[in-house]
């Protein structure tokens, strides 16, 4: 009996000295968790930042201790952006510039390049509209005026070649992040908008995709967004806005169209530590719309 009793005792034990140690394990787990949460967090806030287009305003929450350069040609817009990050604690600096314009990308890179640590990450994000696409009035091909295509390729696509370019010759820390705004236009046919943005938003991919092969080596990490349907200034003077937005918001599977902050976690997803094994991939944030036009 006595002896019984000392086994079950000893059992009992035995299961308790291992319930314990499994608590340990996972208590020192959690902690180790945290720590990694910890050391993202403060090595995201180190990183400098260099964004080109109003929509990354939107990064504000993110921007204390970074040092932007953000670069637009609507000047109000982006001095009026950077007054408001520099009010929420972040270093910033504004420049006017045409993304179109190749010289003056080189310049405001190596300029950004010069300040504090280096040129880190880079988000070539403006972009134009190309007017109304083949299923909106005026938008068939009869239509596409030579002019305007050559405007929507020489900021849409010639832009993000400037900005990928000047990057690559900029970014020499070690440590590299580009991230280019494509469009779900630029990974399937997307019949609302005009020709040249599609046709420059499909390119734009295949310019992310060569320079992920060739900068991989030097640690530079190239990716693009591809946003569905985003509420922003972009179709502001469409004459059918009202219309076009209701159309593309039943594409999605949300059935709406995202506010922009709802792009900031995936961008700064990209430009952060956490995105370190993804390079040359296209990323939709669409509500689902390319996963059911795709499976069609
Ligand atoms: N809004 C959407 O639904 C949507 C969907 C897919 C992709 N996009 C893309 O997102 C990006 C941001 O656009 P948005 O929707 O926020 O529009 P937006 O008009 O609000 O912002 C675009 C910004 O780019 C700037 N810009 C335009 N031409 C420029 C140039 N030549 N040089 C420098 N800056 C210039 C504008 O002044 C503006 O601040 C664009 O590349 C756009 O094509 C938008």
């Amino acid at each position: 009996m006595v002896l019984t009793q000392t086994a079950e005792l000893a059992e009992i034990r035995a299961q308790r000295q291992a319930q314990e140690a499994e608590l340990a394990a996972a208590i020192a787990g959690l902690i180790e968790h945290r720590f990694e949460i910890e050391a993202l967090k403060s090595r995201l806030a180190r990183l400098q930042r260099m964004t080109f287009g109003r929509s990354s305003e939107k990064l504000r929450d993110q921007v204390e201790q970074l040092e932007l350069t953000l670069a637009d040609i609507d000047e109000r817009a982006v001095q009026a952006a950077a007054e408001q990050l520099a009010g929420e604690g972040g270093s910033v600096r504004a420049a006017v510039l045409d993304v179109a314009d190749a010289q003056a990308v080189d310049e405001l890179m190596h300029g950004a390049a010069g300040w504090g640590g280096g040129l880190q990450v880079v988000f070539a994000n403006a972009g134009i509209s190309a007017g109304p696409g083949p299923l909106r009035e005026g938008g068939n091909i009869e239509a596409v005026d030579g002019g305007r295509w050559q405007r929507v390729l020489d900021v849409n696509l010639s832009g993000v070649l400037f900005s990928i370019r000047a990057a690559a010759k900029e970014m020499n820390t070690g440590y590299g992040r580009i991230v280019v705004t494509s469009s779900v236009a630029g990974i399937r046919a997307e019949p609302f908008v005009g020709y040249a943005y599609a046709a420059a938003k499909h390119a734009v991919v295949g310019l992310v995709r060569n320079a992920a092969v060739e900068l991989a080596d030097r640690g530079i990490l190239v990716n693009a967004i591809a946003p569905g349907l985003f509420r922003t200034n972009i179709a502001a003077a469409a004459p059918d806005r009202e219309k076009f937005l209701a159309d593309l918001s039943r594409t999605a599977l949300l059935g709406r169209a995202a506010e922009t902050t709802e792009i900031e976690g995936l961008a700064l997803f990209l430009a952060s530590p956490a995105s370190s094994y993804i390079t040359g991939s296209v990323l939709a944030i669409d509500g689902g719309a390319s996963a059911l036009r795709n499976s069609l």
